[in-house]
C-alpha cells in the first residue's frame, strides 16, 4: 500500500478554498473540522475496500461514506448498472419497471415488507413512518429514545447529543434536550424522551404517556452513540409494551439494514415490527430511504381525499432503483453475511488482542460487520448515560487521527462506527491491527 501520510498539505490548501464558499468548508458538519483536526481529509478516489486523498495517499477506508458503501467503492456490477441506466436516462419520475424490480427484491428479503415505498434518504423515511404512524392511530405523541438518531426531521431533533451526565435529569424524566436551534419548542410537546436499554424506566414512562402515543421509534442497534446492541430480549419487549399501549413499533434500520442480515436485525432477532425504516447499505453508495410495512398501514398513502401525503421528484429515481436491485442480487448472493461477520468478527478480536497487549483500557464493542471502539473502564456500554458518563472520546479522537496517519481512514467522531463492507479483506483487517499496534504509543 502506497502510504504516505506525513503530508496532507493539498487537502489544507483545498479545506481553506472550500471554507469560502462552503458553511465549515463541508455540507454536513461531521465531514468537517467539528471532527477532523486541523481539517478534513480530501478524498478524491476509491476502489474496493481503499480511497485516496488528493495528496495521493492512501487509506484503507472503515468508514464507508457512514455505511452506505455495502460493497465497497466502484464495485464492479454496480458501476455497469450505472453506466448502462444513465446513458438511457437516469431518471423520469414516471412509472418505471426499475421500480418494481428494486421492490420485489426488497420484499423477499425483508421480512415485514407487504409493501415498500422508496424516498431519497433515510431521514425522509423516518418523517414518512412518524407521518404514517400518527395517521393510522389517530395520535400525535411519540417516544424516542435518548442518544438515538432518525435524522435531521423537527421532532427528532431532540437528546441526539452527548451532554454531560448532570444535565440529563432522572431516567424516569429525561430532560428534553434540543439538538438544534430553529425549531419551535412547541414541537418537543409531542415527544416522550426515555432511555434505552432500561425496561424498568421504559415502564415508568409509559404508565403516564403510553396512551397518548402514536408510535415508539428504535434502532435495534444503537449506532449513533458508536456501538450498542440491545440486552437480550429488550427489543421483543419494546414491541409488546408499544403494542400493549396501542402504539406502532418502528424500527428504524437505517444503519442496520441489508447490513447484519438480508432482512436487517428485523430478521436476526426475529421481530415483526408494525413499521421499519431503511437507507444507506440499501443503496450502495446512491441516495435512498425506504418505509416498509403492511398494507393495511402504507395504503394510507393512496390517493383520497384522507391520505398521508408523501411526494418527492426524486422518489424511486430510476438509477438507484437498478443499483437497488443489483446490489440487492450481490447480497442474497451465497456467503455474503458469512464473509461481513468473519472479516468484522476478525477486526473486533485483533482489536481487543491490541488493547489487552498495550494493557489500555479499551472495549471494542458489537459484532460482525459494526463495532466501535470505546476507550473506558468499564466492561460494557449500555445506553446512552453511561456513553456520557464513561466513554473518552477526546482519547479516541486522539487514537484516529494516530490512524489516519497510518493509512486507515476513519472518522474521529466515537458516536459514529466500523464499517465492513463486502470487499474487505483479510489483509485490510491486518493493516488495521498492525496501525491500532502503533498508535497506541501515541495515546499517552
Ligand atoms: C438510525 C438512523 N436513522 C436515520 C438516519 C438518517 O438518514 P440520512 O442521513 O440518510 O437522512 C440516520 C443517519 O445516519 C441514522 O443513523
Amino acid at each position: 500500500m502506497d502510504t504516505n501520510t506525513t503530508t496532507r498539505a493539498r487537502s489544507r490548501e483545498y479545506f481553506a478554498r472550500a471554507q469560502q464558499s462552503l458553511v465549515e468548508g463541508v455540507n454536513s458538519p461531521s465531514r468537517g473540522a467539528a471532527v477532523y483536526s486541523p481539517g478534513p481529509v480530501v478524498l478524491e478516489r476509491g476502489r474496493g475496500s481503499h480511497v485516496w486523498d488528493i495528496d495521493g495517499n492512501e487509506y484503507v477506508d472503515f468508514m464507508m461514506s457512514f455505511g452506505a458503501l455495502i460493497h465497497g467503492h466502484a464495485h464492479p456490477k454496480i458501476v455497469d448498472v450505472v453506466s448502462q441506466t444513465i446513458a438511457e436516462g437516469s431518471h423520469f419520475a414516471a412509472a418505471t419497471p426499475a421500480e418494481a424490480e428494486a421492490a420485489e427484491r426488497f420484499r423477499r428479503l425483508v421480512p415485514s415488507a407487504e409493501v415498500v415505498r422508496f424516498a431519497n434518504t433515510g431521514s425522509e423515511a423516518t418523517m414518512l413512518a412518524l407521518r404514517l404512524a400518527r395517521a393510522h392511530t389517530g395520535r400525535t405523541k411519540f417516544l424516542k429514545f435518548e442518544g438515538h438518531y432518525h435524522g435531521w426531521y423537527d421532532p427528532y431533533c431532540l437528546n441526539g447529543h452527548s451532554h454531560p451526565i448532570g444535565q440529563l435529569g432522572p431516567p424516569e424524566n429525561p430532560t428534553k434536550i434540543p439538538d438544534s436551534e430553529g425549531i419551535p419548542p412547541s414541537v418537543f410537546d409531542d415527544v416522550i424522551v426515555a432511555p434505552w436499554n432500561d425496561v424498568a424506566a421504559l415502564e415508568r414512562i409509559l404508565r403516564e404517556h403510553g396512551r397518548e402515543l402514536a408510535a415508539i421509534i428504535t434502532e435495534p442497534i444503537m449506532a449513533n452513540m458508536g456501538c450498542i446492541p440491545p440486552r437480550e430480549g429488550y427489543l421483543q419487549t419494546l414491541c409488546d409494551l408499544a403494542h400493549q399501549y396501542g402504539a406502532l413499533f418502528i424500527l428504524d434500520e437505517v444503519v442496520t439494514g441489508f447490513r447484519y442480515a438480508p432482512g436487517g436485525c428485523q430478521q436476526l432477532f426475529n421481530l415483526k415490527p408494525d413499521l421499519s425504516t431503511f437507507g444507506k447499505a440499501l443503496g450502495a453508495g446512491f441516495p435512498i430511504g425506504a418505509v416498509a410495512g403492511p398494507r393495511s398501514i402504507l395504503d394510507r398513502m393512496r390517493w383520497s381525499e384522507h391520505m398521508v401525503l408523501h411526494y418527492g421528484t426524486f422518489n424511486g429515481h430510476r438509477l438507484t432503483m437498478n443499483v437497488v436491485a443489483a446490489n440487492l442480487d450481490l447480497l442474497n448472493s451465497e456467503g455474503t453475511y458469512r464473509k461481513l461477520f468473519a472479516i468484522g468478527d476478525g477486526a473486533i478480536a485483533g482489536l481487543r488482542d491490541v488493547f489487552r497487549r498495550k494493557n489500555i483500557p479499551a472495549i471494542v464493542q458489537g459484532f460482525g460487520p459494526m463495532f466501535q471502539i470505546y476507550f473506558t473502564d468499564r466492561d460494557v456500554i449500555h445506553g446512552y448515560r453511561d456513553y456520557c458518563q464513561y466513554v473518552d472520546t477526546k482519547k479516541y479522537s486522539r487514537f484516529v487521527h494516530a490512524l489516519l496517519d497510518r493509512g486507515i481512514y476513519m472518522t474521529p467522531s466515537n458516536g459514529l462506527h466500523w464499517i465492513i463492507s463486502t470487499a474487505h479483506t483479510g489483509q485490510d483487517v491486518e493493516a488495521l491491527i498492525k496501525a491500532a499496534d502503533q498508535a497506541c504509543a501515541e495515546l499517552s
